[in-house]
């Protein structure tokens, strides 16, 4: 099965020609380091802010798929400033990512919100990347202390409600703590194997509900402040489906360190 690497572009870049200029430098980066068997073996997902998605689609290198940072939680109607599944759709984006610390944090979506965008994605067919993590650890918690794994798997009942067994291979989780993601005051990359038990604890939620063989089929990565440097780290992670750049993606060259570096993994 393919790796994932979303890249997640946040509010940048600032304008059209610059958004244009990163696609157009991110397929030659990749010709010019011999990057195209990395790019293949995985499934690499550029998150456009929705403005550019467009355009970015129509320069899109190739094996690049799109996606978008967020979705309404309506399908349709007078919702001033919103953009459906539908829409999205029609564009040809293939995923939505859900549920990120940022827009909890500075736009209050509730996991109630999060479910109904989950489930009006499924239902038109683009897969969720569901965010989730938790704020802050406490002296001494580590992924298995009680505190953690409930805000984890409470976001995981709330966001994943009513979705059926069959549509659970659709959906990509993304273990964020968000004391390591890069918008966080002091940020710092998590250890790898407490990622790791994090990882496992989630693969272990999706097992109770779905079984052992659906479990398996479900995409979790981490993501959280990774750049060209701490890539490495994650070398010994036994469990990974991928990882979710966020600020490291916004800069080429940063970007082609992370995925040269990615292919040493
Ligand atoms: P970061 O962001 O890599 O800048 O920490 C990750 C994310 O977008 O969630």
């Amino acid at each position: 099965m393919k790796k994932i690497l979303i890249l997640n572009w946040k509010q940048f870049p600032d304008t059209k020609d610059q958004a244009d200029s990163f696609m157009t430098g991110f397929t030659s980066f990749i010709k010019k380091n011999k990057l195209e068997a990395l790019v293949k073996k995985h499934e690499i997902v550029l998150l456009p802010p929705y403005i550019f998605i467009d355009r970015i689609m129509d320069i899109e290198a190739k094996n690049v798929s799109i996606g978008a940072q967020d979705v309404s939680r309506f399908n349709q109607g007078a919702f001033t400033g919103e953009i459906s599944s539908k829409m999205l759709k029609s564009l040809g984006v293939k995923y939505v990512l859900v549920g990120h610390s940022e827009r909890r944090l500075n736009f209050k979506e509730k996991n109630e919100d999060i479910n109904t965008k989950i489930l009006n994605c499924l239902h038109y067919n683009l897969k969720p990347i569901l965010c989730v993590g938790e704020n802050a650890r406490n002296k001494n918690e580590n992924s298995n202390s009680f505190r953690i794994k409930k805000i984890v798997f409470t976001q995981l009942n709330e966001c994943l409600k009513g979705i059926k067994e069959d549509e659970i291979q659709d959906v990509i989780i993304a273990y964020e703590p968000v004391w390591a993601i890069s918008s966080s005051a002091n940020s710092k990359v998590a250890d790898v194997s407490d990622v790791e038990t994090m990882l496992i604890n989630i693969r272990f939620w999706f097992e109770t509900r779905f079984g052992k063989d659906k479990a398996l089929n479900v995409k979790i990565l981490y993501g959280g402040s990774i750049n060209k440097d701490n890539i490495l780290n994650f070398k010994s992670l036994f469990i990974n489906d991928g990882f979710l750049v966020g600020k490291a993606s916004t800069n080429l060259k940063e970007l082609g360190s992370v995925l040269t570096n990615l292919k040493k993994l």
